[in-house]
């Protein structure tokens, strides 16, 4: 089978799934159908009909299934019209402005329909990496986790270009909602959910805007570890430095090197045993690294497109999306309301004090600056 894709939204990241697509990257799908605001001069290269309404696109019944390449605040009506007229939908991350808006899109699944969401950095080796050795216990029992992922360096450009980025209008939010929200859900992919956020934020601390660009978070999980998060676009250079610690050791990765550190005997056990008033446990060191990047995106689009000709399971299922936006969520609703966060999200709460903010938050005129787009060096 040939999965008949429509790409809806064809700008920064749009272009580079059609791009995946069109060069032979990708198996068993193609694109029938584009849908772009003005026109699109990959869609008039390979000559694929352009509809410059989604709806059309989607009520056209020339694709089995559209990814959705849109601003974030278009994530909702458009995922609503695509799942209620029962195509397959991968939707880019996050899932929409709040919690609620995708609880709202998943309420429409219907059996065998597939809605995918773009979780790409689930497929990077190091996080697999980092996830085997959790669900394999081979840390034990977690006890702290602390990332401090300050690389999502963005200058005044980036934002002042865009209409509907770091507004709250158009993204419901800024640096969490937009890049932190792949490590958040990498966080939570491999550690689990917190049972408690507390959360501080930096709204226009470097930028100018009205979101954050800065974010500092304190996780409390059932079994009693902690954890701790931190963000920024404003600084450079950044680190990326994500470590899980648990009773039998730690896995840590610096952005380049994944080691694994493993106690013998584990840190309990040798601390009940021991006479060495100043000793600690032996460690084993391994060294994880991986060299060979892959291609992310096309991995997940690849996926979605297995999954809808072969059941092949999700790497990103949509409803996995509510978890790392429910803890974006949480630390957003912390920061405003100076109070710690039980999860799960009340995302009623949360949806409310977002649309005050909205209400009050415009679009804003994009600038017309000549800028330089360099997509690859926008992933870390
Ligand atoms: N997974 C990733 O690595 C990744 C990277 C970048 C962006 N994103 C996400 O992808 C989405 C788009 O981001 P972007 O950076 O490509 O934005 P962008 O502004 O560069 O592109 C969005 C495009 O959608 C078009 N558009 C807007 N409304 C439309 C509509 N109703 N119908 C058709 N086209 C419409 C715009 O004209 C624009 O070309 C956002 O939700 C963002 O968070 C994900």
């Amino acid at each position: 089978m040939t999965v008949r894709l429509g790409i809806i939204g064809v700008g920064n990241i749009g272009l580079q799934h059609a791009n995946n697509i069109l060069s032979g990257v990708i198996q068993g799908g193609i694109i029938t159908a584009v849908s772009a605001r003005g026109s699109c001069s990959l869609a008039e290269q390979f000559n694929i009909p352009q509809y410059s309404n989604y709806k059309e696109l989607i009520d056209k019944q020339v694709c089995d299934a559209v990814i959705v390449a849109t601003p974030t605040y278009s994530h909702l009506e458009i995922g609503c019209y695509a799942l209620s007229r029962g195509l397959h939908v991968l939707m880019e991350k996050p899932i929409g402005l709040s919690v609620a808006e995708g609880e709202q899109m998943l309420e429409l699944v219907q059996p065998k329909q597939v809605f995918g969401l773009m979780l790409n950095q689930r497929t990077d080796p190091v996080f697999v990496a980092m996830k085997k050795k959790v669900d394999e216990n081979l840390l034990g029992s977690l006890q702290r986790i602390n990332w401090t992922m300050t690389n999502w360096f963005r200058p005044e450009i980036y934002f002042q270009t865009s209409n509907w980025r770091a507004t709250w209008a158009g993204e419901g939010g800024g640096l969490l909602v937009n890049q932190c929200i792949h490590n958040l859900d990498i966080l939570q992919w491999i550690c689990g959910m917190p049972r408690s956020i507390q959360g501080f934020c930096g709204f226009g601390k470097y930028h100018n805007i009205e979101v954050e660009d800065e974010a500092t978070a304190f996780f409390e999980y059932e079994n009693g570890a902690t954890g701790s998060f931190i963000g920024s676009t404003g600084e450079s250079p950044g680190v990326n430095r994500f470590d899980i610690i648990g009773d039998r050791g730690m896995i840590s990765y610096d952005g380049e090197k994944l080691l694994h550190f493993e106690n013998r005997p584990s840190t309990s056990q040798f601390s009940q045993t021991t006479s060495e008033m100043f000793g600690q446990p032996e460690v084993c060191i391994t060294d994880l690294s991986v060299r060979s990047p892959i291609n992310q995106h096309a991995t997940i689009l690849q996926n979605f497109i297995n999954a809808i000709s072969s059941n092949e399971s999700l790497i990103g299922p949509a409803e996995e999306g509510l978890k790392a936006l429910a803890i974006a969520n949480a630390i957003l609703l912390s920061a405003w309301d100076r109070e710690q966060i039980q999860m799960p999200l009340d995302s009623a709460r949360f949806h409310k004090t977002l649309n005050e903010r909205r209400s009050q938050s415009r679009l804003r005129a994009a600038s017309e600056a000549e800028v330089n787009i360099d997509m690859e060096a926008s992933f870390r």
